[in-house]
C-alpha cells in the first residue's frame, strides 16, 4: 500500500511540538509493517542539508503566482524514511520558523504557503502516475495540509481517498475571503456547507467538510470535540460527520526515548534499578543550580507555554509546594506573559525553582529521567505525548482527564493498576490535591517504586497505533 504522508513539520528535520514526532515516527511504522509510506513537508531552509541522497523531482509550475513549485527527493540518514520536500524560495526559503517570521509573528503568507503544500500534495496524487508514483491513500494532517482534499474534490477527477488528523482543533487555519479568492478555488465553496468559517475561510473546516475518514489523536478528543466546550465552533459539523470520525492514540519511538538506551541523558536505567535515575536528578540539580538532594520530590514540566497546557494552576501553587519541601523545573517557550512569570518564581526561589525559557531537545530528555513527577495539567489535550515519554521513564505524570491524557494515565481503578495521578477540573484546589498525593506516594518508598514499574510497563509503542491507520487506510480502499 502506498501512502503519502503531508505535514508541515517532521521530527528529526522541523519541530515545535507534538505533531513532529507523530510525522517523523508514524512512517517508520508503516514501514516497519510493509507499507510504502512517504512523507512530504515544505523545504525550509536547512532541510536539504539534513538528508542523504537528494534529488530534484519534477517542476510543478505556478498555478497561482506565487512562485515555482518543485519537488525534492530525499532520504533520512538515521532511516530509509523518503521525503519529497515542496521547494518554493519565495514561500519557504526565509528567517523564522514554520510558522512565525523571526519577529514571531505569523508570516504574512501563511494561506500561501500551506496552500501550496496542500496544491502540491494534491498535484501528486492526482497525477502520480506520471510523476512514476502515485498514492493509494493521503494522509493529511493538520490546517497546513487541510487543503488537499478541497484541491482534490474541486478539480473532480477520481483521486486516492484522504485520511485528515486533527492534531489540534484549536488551530483553524483561518483566513480572510480575500486570501481564500488568492487560492484557486471555487468561489461556490466559500459557503456554509463549505470553507466559510463565522466570515472567515479556514483550512481546518476544509479538511473536515472534503476528507473521506477523519481521526484525531484519541478516543476522548474524538468524543469531547463534537461538544461545543472543546469543538471549537467546529462541533456541530463533527456530530454530523461523526460516522467518518475516529480516535487513534498516538504511540511512542522507544527508539528515542527509553531510558535504557537514552544518550542525551547522564546515566541510564531500567525498571530493575532506579540508581541511575537518582543520578540524572543530581546532575540536573547540579546543572540547573538547585539545592542538591536525592530526598526531595521533584517535579518537572516540558511545554509550550500557552493558555492550553493549564500551567497557571501550577504557577499559583510552586510557593506553596516550595514551602512543602518540593523541587520544579521547567523547559519551555510560548506565550512571553508565561515565560515572564515563571522566571520571576526562579528568581525568588534559585535553589528550589528552575525555569528554562527556550527550546532544547536533548535538555527535554534530561527532564524527563530526572524528575520524580511530570506535570500536564491542560485545559485540554488532543493527545499528549509529554506523559507518555513520563511514564517511560518511570517519571509519574500529574494530569488533568482530558483527551489523552485520560487514555494514557490511570490512578488506580478495579482493573487498572495505579501510574500516576489524574484529577478533573481545572481548579487550583484539584492539582494541589493531585500533586499531595504524589508527595504522599513519595513518602512510601515500597509503593513508589512499584508504582514507577507500573508507569515503566505500559506499552504505548506505534506498532498498534500503525495498524490501526493502516486498517482505516485499507476500510477506505475497499
Ligand atoms: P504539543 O504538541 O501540544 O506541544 P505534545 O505533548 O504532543 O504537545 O508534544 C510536545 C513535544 O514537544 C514533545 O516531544 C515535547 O518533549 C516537546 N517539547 C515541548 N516543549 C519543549 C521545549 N521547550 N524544549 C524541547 N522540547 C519541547
Ligand atoms: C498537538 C496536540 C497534542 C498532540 C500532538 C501530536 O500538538 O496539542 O496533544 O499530542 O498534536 O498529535
Amino acid at each position: 500500500m502506498k501512502v503519502l504522508i503531508v505535514a508541515s513539520e517532521v521530527f528529526p528535520l522541523v519541530k515545535t511540538g507534538g505533531l513532529a514526532d507523530v510525522a517523523g515516527t508514524l512512517p517508520k511504522a508503516l514501514i516497519a509493517k510493509g507499507c510504502d509510506a512517504r512523507i512530504m513537508l515544505p523545504a525550509y531552509p536547512g532541510i536539504v542539508d539534513k538528508l542523504v541522497d537528494v534529488k530534484q523531482g519534477p517542476n510543478l509550475g505556478d498555478p497561482y503566482g506565487f512562485g515555482e513549485v518543485r519537488l525534492l527527493t530525499g532520504k533520512s540518514p538515521e532511516h530509509s524514511t523518503p521525503y519529497w520536500l515542496v521547494d518554493s524560495p519565495p514561500l519557504f526559503n526565509r528567517p523564522g520558523g514554520p510558522y512565525l517570521n523571526d519577529q514571531g509573528r505569523d508570516h504574512h503568507d501563511n494561506h500561501r504557503r500551506f496552500a501550496t503544500l496542500s496544491w502540491a500534495a494534491a498535484m501528486v496524487a492526482q497525477h502520480g502516475k506520471l510523476l512514476g508514483w502515485q498514492p493509494d491513500i493521503v494522509h493529511a494532517n493538520d490546517w497546513q495540509a487541510g487543503l488537499i482534499p478541497a484541491y482534490l474534490r474541486t478539480w473532480k477527477q477520481k483521486h486516492p481517498p484522504v485520511v485528515f488528523t486533527i492534531h489540534n482543533l484549536q488551530f483553524t487555519g483561518m483566513f480572510s475571503y480575500q486570501q481564500f479568492l488568492e487560492l484557486g478555488l471555487p468561489e461556490s465553496e466559500y459557503r456554509l456547507e463549505g470553507m466559510e468559517y463565522y466570515g472567515h475561510f479556514s483550512m481546518l473546516k476544509a479538511a473536515i467538510q472534503y476528507s473521506d475518514a477523519i481521526t484525531t489523536v484519541s478516543p476522548t478528543y474524538a468524543q469531547e470535540i463534537q461538544t461545543p466546550g472543546f469543538g471549537c465552533g467546529l462541533d456541530g459539523l463533527l456530530r454530523e460527520k461523526s460516522d467518518r470520525l475516529t480516535g487513534i492514540l498516538n504511540g511512542v519511538d522507544y527508539s528515542l526515548w527509553s531510558p535504557e538506551e537514552d544518550s542525551l541523558i547522564k546515566a541510564r536505567y531500567s525498571a530493575k534499578s532506579f540508581s541511575g535515575k537518582t543520578k540524572n536528578k543530581t546532575a540536573l540539580q547540579k546543572q540547573c543550580g538547585l539545592e542538591v538532594s536525592a530526598q526531595k520530590p521533584l517535579f518537572g514540566i516540558v511545554s509550550r507555554l500557552s493558555e492550553q497546557k493549564g500551567l497557571d494552576l501550577v504557577h499559583r501553587l510552586i510557593p506553596s509546594f516550595v514551602e512543602k519541601g518540593a523541587q520544579f523545573v521547567l523547559l519551555g517557550s510560548g506565550d512571553p506573559y508565561f515565560e515572564g512569570e515563571f522566571k520571576a518564581l526562579a528568581a525568588q526561589y534559585p535553589d528550589q525553582v528552575s525555569v528554562t525559557v527556550g527550546y532544547d531537545e536533548p535538555y527535554s530528555h534530561l527532564i524527563q529521567a530526572a524528575c520524580d513527577f511530570l506535570l500536564v495539567p491542560s485545559r485540554f489535550e488532543p493527545c499528549g505525548l509529554t506523559q507518555l515519554y513520563a511514564l517511560r521513564y518511570g517519571t509519574l505524570p500529574i494530569v488533568r482527564a482530558t483527551g489523552g491524557l485520560a487514555d494514557s494515565v490511570w490512578e488506580g481503578g478495579p482493573d487498572r493498576e495505579q501510574t500516576g495521578f489524574v484529577f478533573y477540573h481545572s481548579h487550583v484546589d484539584d492539582l494541589s490535591y493531585a500533586m499531595d498525593r504524589a508527595l504522599t506516594l513519595y513518602s512510601n518508598p515500597k509503593l513508589l517504586r512499584q508504582v514507577r514499574q507500573n508507569a515503566m510497563a505500559q506499552d504505548f509503542s506505534w506498532d498498534r497505533s500503525a495498524g490501526e491507520y493502516l486498517g482505516l487506510y485499507g476500510r477506505l480502499m475497499g
